[in-house]
């Protein structure tokens, strides 16, 4: 299915051209898909009432039916398009945090097709912050279902050039507003059980959600799981949870402790793999780099430790290009939970594959 001309049309991310918007919502609106830049991640759009145009999303990613996708609204009264018996808190926490990178998981509408939600009884809304993306949900006039423009199991891409590079050939237009201003997809909140539980952790903090839900639940922790343990009943009781979910493809690990105890660790194991003629990338902070600067380690570095907006804006980036330089192994540091640490440490866990130094 890699025969389709893949336009990429460059667009204003804060007054984005009326007549670039129009074209694009055209080509939703005739149930094609296009690829738009959100806070989070690049979006791989289709009309959400569409069951025919959601289910090419599929097809373009090679992403199984059973994980399902989120709505895109532009307008928080539009929750009523895509979901019923909405409790008072969805408009509570939809009026605080929308626009921006926060999904509510809560009882589906009627008209949301089945290949949006997986045939679940819910639906996944968000309302983004995006000027580009708010500027082609209301031009299309029906919400956009999206994934994350990545292939299936591939880290999410945060510029157009990361798309490009998964999905040349199989999507018609490319929306490229620059790169992403959060870097992490959005945080996925499930609203529909007796207690209210983060699902995906992500670029709303759960600090900030506890202010206004003191109740909130951070997500469970997982004991490391692979691609063949993970059945079909597990991906519909928490659909993006699988541990390799962001796998880039070079093998990863994750080192922790304090920063003193995984520059040694770290760095021993640089010499060990580079003794053995490996080739060896290492994502970092700007405070490691001294420890590694002769060290002969591909260096990418994310920022400073006391930084994690910097951090996850540069992580996903930081991914492809130690995968794509050709090194065999990726070490990746690890950082606090705190504030969007919590979603900087899910992704660094997935990355791995939940390999983590020490053991
Ligand atoms: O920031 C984001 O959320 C980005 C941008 C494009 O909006 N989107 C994104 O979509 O990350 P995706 O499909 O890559 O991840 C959405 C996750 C999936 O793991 C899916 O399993 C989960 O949301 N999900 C969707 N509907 C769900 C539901 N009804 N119940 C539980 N999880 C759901
Ligand atoms: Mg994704």
């Amino acid at each position: 299915m890699n025969d389709m001309q893949t336009e990429v049309l460059q667009v204003d991310p804060i007054h984005p051209d009326p007549t670039i918007i129009a074209r694009a919502a055209e080509l939703l609106r005739s149930g094609q898909l296009v690829v738009f830049p959100t806070e989070t991640v690049y979006g791989l759009g289709a009309n959400a009432l569409q069951a025919h145009a959601v289910e090419k999303i599929f097809a373009a990613k090679g992403r199984p039916h059973s994980d399902p996708l989120i709505a895109h609204i532009a307008d928080e009264h539009d929750l009523e398009k895509v979901a019923s018996d909405i409790p008072t808190i969805a408009w509570k926490l939809a009026h605080i945090f929308w626009p921006g990178p926060l999904t509510l998981i809560l009882p589906a509408g009627p008209h949301i097709p089945h290949v949006v939600t997986a045939g679940l009884a819910t639906v996944a809304v968000r309302m983004p912050r995006h000027p580009v993306a708010l500027a082609l949900i209301r031009a299309t006039g029906s919400p956009i279902a999206a994934p994350s423009a990545n292939r299936f199991m591939h880290v999410s891409p945060t510029t157009a050039q990361h798309v490009l590079s998964d999905l040349s050939g199989r999507v018609p237009l490319i929306l490229d507003g620059g790169p992403c201003t959060v870097g992490v997809e959005s945080t996925i909140l499930d609203l529909c059980g007796d207690i209210p539980t983060i699902l995906r952790p992500g670029g709303t903090s759960l600090e900030a959600l506890r202010t206004q839900l003191p109740a909130v639940q951070p997500p469970t922790r997982r004991a490391p799981q692979h691609k063949e343990r993970h059945d079909e009943q597990q991906a519909l009781k928490a659909p993006g949870q699988m541990l390799i979910h962001y796998s880039p493809s070079v093998p990863a690990f994750l080192f922790e402790g304090t920063s003193e105890m995984i520059r040694a660790t770290m760095l021993t194991e640089v010499q060990r793999r580079q003794a053995q003629s490996e080739r060896v990338g290492i994502l970092i902070a700007d405070e490691d780099l001294a420890t590694f600067q002769e060290s002969g380690a591909l260096i990418y570095t994310l920022g400073r430790t006391n930084e994690p907006e910097q951090i996850a804006v540069r992580l996903f980036a930081g991914l492809r290009v130690l995968e794509e330089s050709g090194v065999q192994v990726i070490l990746c540091r690890s950082f606090s939970e705190q504030g969007l640490g919590l979603a900087i440490r899910d992704r660094l866990l997935k990355a791995t594959g939940g390999k983590v130094f020490p053991a």
